[in-house]
């Protein structure tokens, strides 16, 4: 785990006010002037520290997943994965590792609610003694679309419109119509499990396909389970929207609470495991996003167990500056061809150097503190490590034996590779050969079918209480086909429920007289 204490300990006794360079503080109440009534000092130094750090105080909040909370724990392996992946920290049953966990809300700025319909962040970062692994997933199998070249788009639309900053119906549901290979994510975010109770309460998912690698270099595809062990509570609509006026940080809450009252939150661990050479012949794309792999045709196997124990002693170093990257591997675990998967390797990295500078890595919260960094990397804004001391900020070089090598000859180091053939280009997938469009349909249908008539109710309730803020009815009509090629019943009751409520007249204000 990150040292519970700051790395650079104060010599001063705690009690004693200081500046930031450590100087004792005399006055905390009168700022220095010139004569009693005078104006203000330059020689002010303590006053114009604490403004000019106070001025600075914001970084910039994410840019999707804003608003979360966080807590620390620790990752046991129940299994025998060692055939399976070259992962020390997998290779055999008892081992524990450190973990820091973030679950978030996806559109919403940093203060707003905690029960707002959306995808819940399912970020863990496990601190192992080869390096950082971050598994940073949803609270759902499967996401909205299948090219990042959509994400920028896609987001946009789930937040405010660019004229009257406002949140709209319009947008969103323009762009959902619009993408069909939505509509699985549509279905699970409209059913009660798009407002979940507590982050305690709800499941987690790599929803993409990861790669685990073994001693020989051999390759399974899998996907990460992460079920609840306090069970599935959801909110109601009706709850959710109260709770976002009464207690809008309720989720936040409840995590530290829980484990401040010593209930520790745990949820045990899942793959599913393909071999590499049954993907072609796999009745889904397995680098399609937006589709599950049924458990009947690959079923869950039990691995470890996930705990979180500590409560962060500080939000704003451990939650806020914790950077979650897909790009942030260990060996034995690898990435696929996942084009979402893909887009993201750049993305995260790159945010996190403009959210906190180009030593993000530095900051303790994300320090691989288990293992020896050593690389080339020097100087920048806030480089708060030694820098490397004097040892070699160049390679190859003859001087210092010391200096850090490239392991060439450790096939653990590389990453697996991928038989690749064909041109470039940018090829649709519905242009590929044997997609059916009525893919994207198949699963969200059978999911409807699957639901029992309390949750289909919720469902078509939840759809009709946002659709029903839609101006443009050619949109309406665009996404109730969408939905009727999934079930048509599923589209008729929408359709239904949309007729049955009228918009709600603007609120009118008292004329003056
Ligand atoms: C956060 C980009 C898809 C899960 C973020 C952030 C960016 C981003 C820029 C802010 C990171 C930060 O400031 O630290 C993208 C792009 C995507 C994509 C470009 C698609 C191409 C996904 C998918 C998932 C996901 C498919 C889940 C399966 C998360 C989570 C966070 C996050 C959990 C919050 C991490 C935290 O708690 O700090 N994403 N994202 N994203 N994303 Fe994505």
């Amino acid at each position: 785990m990150p040292p519970e204490e700051p790395t650079i300990i104060a010599t001063h006794n705690h009690n004693v006010l200081t500046t930031g360079n450590g100087n004792p503080v005399d006055d905390n109440q009168n700022s220095m002037t010139a004569g009693e009534f005078g104006p203000i000092l330059l020689q002010d130094f303590h006053l114009l520290d604490k403004l000019r750090h106070f001025d600075s105080e914001r970084t910039p909040e994410r840019v999707v997943h804003a608003k979360g909370g966080g807590a620390h724990g620790y990752f046991e392996v129940t299994a025998d994965l060692s055939k399976l992946t070259s992962a020390k920290f997998l290779s055999k049953p008892g081992i524990k590792t450190p973990l820091f966990a973030r679950f978030s809300t996806v559109g919403g700025e940093k203060g707003s609610s905690d029960s707002a319909r959306d995808p819940r962040g399912f970020a863990l970062k496990f601190y192992t003694e080869e390096g950082n692994w971050d598994m940073v997933g949803n609270n759902t199998p499967v996401f909205f679309i299948r090219d990042p070249l959509k994400f920028p788009d896609f987001i946009h639309t789930q937040k405010r419109n660019p004229q009257t900053n406002l949140k709209d119906a319009d947008a969103y549901w323009d762009f959902l119509s619009l993408v069909p290979e939505s509509l699985h994510q549509v279905i699970i975010l409209f059913s009660n499990r798009g407002t979940p109770y507590s982050f305690r309460h709800m499941d987690g998912f790599s929803s993409h396909t990861l790669k685990l690698v073994n001693n020989e270099g051999v390759a399974h595809l899998v996907k990460w389970h992460f079920k609840t062990d306090q069970g599935i509570k959801n909110h109601s609509n009706e709850e959710a929207m109260e709770l976002n006026g009464t207690n809008p940080d309720s989720n936040v809450e409840d995590l530290f609470e829980a484990i401040e009252r010593g209930e520790f939150p745990s949820w045990t661990v899942y793959l599913q495991i393909m071999k590499e050479e049954d993907a072609s012949k796999y009745r889904w794309n397995v680098f399609d996003i937006t589709k599950v792999w049924p458990h009947g045709d690959y079923p869950l196997q039990k691995i470890g167990k996930m705990t979180l124990n500590r409560n962060p002693k500080n939000f704003f170093a451990e939650v806020e500056q914790v950077a979650f990257s897909p790009a942030h591997l260990v060996p034995g675990i690898d990435i696929t061809n996942d084009k979402m998967l893909q887009g993201r390797l750049f993305s995260y990295s790159d945010t996190h150097r403009h959210r906190l500078g180009p030593n993000y890595l530095q900051l303790p919260i994300n320090q691989a503190y288990r293992t020896t960094v050593a690389h080339h990397q020097r100087d920048g804004p806030s480089t708060f490590s030694q820098n490397f001391n004097d040892l070699p900020n160049y390679e190859p070089q003859s001087q210092d034996p010391s200096g850090p090598q490239e392991q060439t000859d450790d096939i653990r180091a590389k990453m697996s590779k991928v038989q690749l053939e064909g041109t470039t280009g940018r090829f649709s997938p519905r242009k590929n050969k044997g997609f059916k469009p009525e893919d994207d349909f198949v699963q969200p249908g059978n999911l409807y079918r699957l639901m029992k008539g309390p949750e289909q109710d919720d469902l078509i309730k939840n759809i009709v209480a946002h659709m029903k803020n839609v101006k443009d009815q050619n949109i309406v009509k665009r996404q109730i086909g969408l939905f009727n090629s999934a079930d048509p019943e599923w589209g008729k009751r929408v359709q239904e429920g949309l007729d049955a409520v009228k918009r709600p007249p603007p609120p009118q204000h008292e004329k003056k007289a």
